[in-house]
């Protein structure tokens, strides 16, 4: 048998490079036990308004099975060019500055591979949504994390970012609200990343699939900031807002080059978004607002409970304003984080992610998804409160 050299590996140094999701290493588990109380995936635990997916049913009876335009159904396009100017006051143009996506995952690597060459640097806060390093180095890239901290409120700063700054770096990538933490990054902070992207000439790839899960307090959209439209890409999705993991649809927003360059690949790699996907989605503009908002009121009320649970039974947590994570310490118990959440799922049945499945600075942490029933996470953090007497120092 012929032995490949490390060159001429069967599988590519940028496949890897990557590590399997450490979120989805835990749904397999948990996949197999019964009885487990499950903070762990991020996603709803409501079901598709009804109207929304009456909408599509409805699509798929007159016969829309067929594919879309590339870059998605013009109506669905236009809708969300009107969306993004009630929301925040941008034109984008619905023929040439939108692409819809097979959810904001297809539209963060379009972006990536859009716009990196080789060896070009992406600067990124750590902790971050698990996709944003890999997507990077999937398209030939270098991820550069800039740490944050509890004690910043896991925000990222403007100083920081400049720091980090070399003839490589081509953009900075965020997600405010965010997945893990639940930080909102406030208006001022983000101007001021905004001037350091302008003085750089750095392209901005703001992540807002949580821009309408927000609890008192205003979402700003990166590239509503001024001069910043030119340089953003803005990406945005239906699946937390609206319930709609499963329907995959996404998008992203930029100027005409960009939006272009991603509709090249798009067109290669997804061809469309699935047409009853953005009939759905269409619904969910046209009507969908105010199941949002119960939905928003819902996850506060939850948001509270698990945050005050947690800080009583000896997990500190910071106070998330946005998503529905909370990210509680660990450190108190003295395990690192898998270690903390593999015996938390196997004594006490519920599942957590370890916080450093999101990144070094992660680690110390976990992270709580509360898009779950009320009574189930009441009754998780009374098995969490058995567990961590059981293991307090
Ligand atoms: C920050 C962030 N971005 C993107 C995604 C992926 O979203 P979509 O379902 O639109 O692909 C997620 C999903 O958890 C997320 O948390």
């Amino acid at each position: 048998m012929t032995t490949r050299s490390k060159n001429n590996s069967l599988i590519s140094q940028r496949a890897i490079q990557i590590s399997p999701s450490g979120i989805r290493k835990f749904f397999d588990i948990i996949a197999s036990m019964d009885g487990v109380i499950s903070l762990g995936v991020g996603e709803p635990d409501f079901v598709t308004p009804w109207h929304i997916r009456e909408a599509a049913i409805y699509s798929m009876e007159k016969g829309y099975t067929m594919y879309t335009s590339n870059s998605g159904t013009p109506e669905l396009r236009e809708a969300l060019s009107r969306q993004l100017s009630d929301a925040y006051g941008l034109q984008y143009d619905p023929f040439g500055e939108l692409l819809i996506t097979a959810g904001v995952s297809e539209a963060l690597d379009l972006a990536m591979r859009a716009i990196l060459d080789t060896g070009d640097e992406v600067i990124i806060p750590d902790p971050c949504y698990v996709s944003y390093r890999a997507c990077v180095i999937l398209a030939g890239g270098t991820p550069v994390m800039v740490p944050t901290t509890e004690q910043d409120g896991f925000e990222i700063s403007a100083e920081d970012i400049e720091s980090r700054i070399t003839p490589r770096t081509k953009a900075i990538l965020i997600g405010y609200p965010a997945n893990p933490t639940g930080a909102v990054l406030p208006k001022e902070k983000l101007s001021k990343i905004a001037a350091v992207a302008r003085r750089h000439n750095l392209l901005v790839i703001s992540d807002e699939i949580y821009s309408r899960l927000v609890y008192g307090v205003n979402h700003t959209c990166f590239a509503s900031l001024p001069g910043m439209k030119e340089n953003t890409i803005l990406l945005g999705g239906f699946s937390k807002a609206y319930a709609m993991t499963g329907w995959r649809v996404g998008y992203a927003a930029a100027n005409r080059e960009i939006i272009a360059a991603m509709t090249k690949i798009h067109q290669y790699t997804m061809l469309c978004a699935s047409i009853m996907g953005q009939a759905a989605a269409l619904e969910a503009l046209k009507s969908g607002e105010k199941h949002v908002r119960e939905m928003v009121a819902d996850y506060d009320r939850r948001r509270k409970v698990m945050v005050k649970g947690l800080n009583s039974i000896g997990l500190p947590c910071f106070e998330p304003k946005g998503a529905f994570y909370a990210f509680p310490s660990i450190k108190s118990t003295g395990m690192n984080s898998e270690e903390f959440t593999e015996k938390l799922l196997i004594e006490e049945k519920v599942a957590a992610v370890p916080g450093s499945a999101f990144g070094q600075c992660g680690e110390g942490y976990i992270r709580c998804c509360y898009a779950t029933s009320l009574p189930d996470i009441e009754e998780a953090l009374s098995r969490m409160k058995r567990f961590v007497s059981k293991y307090s120092k």
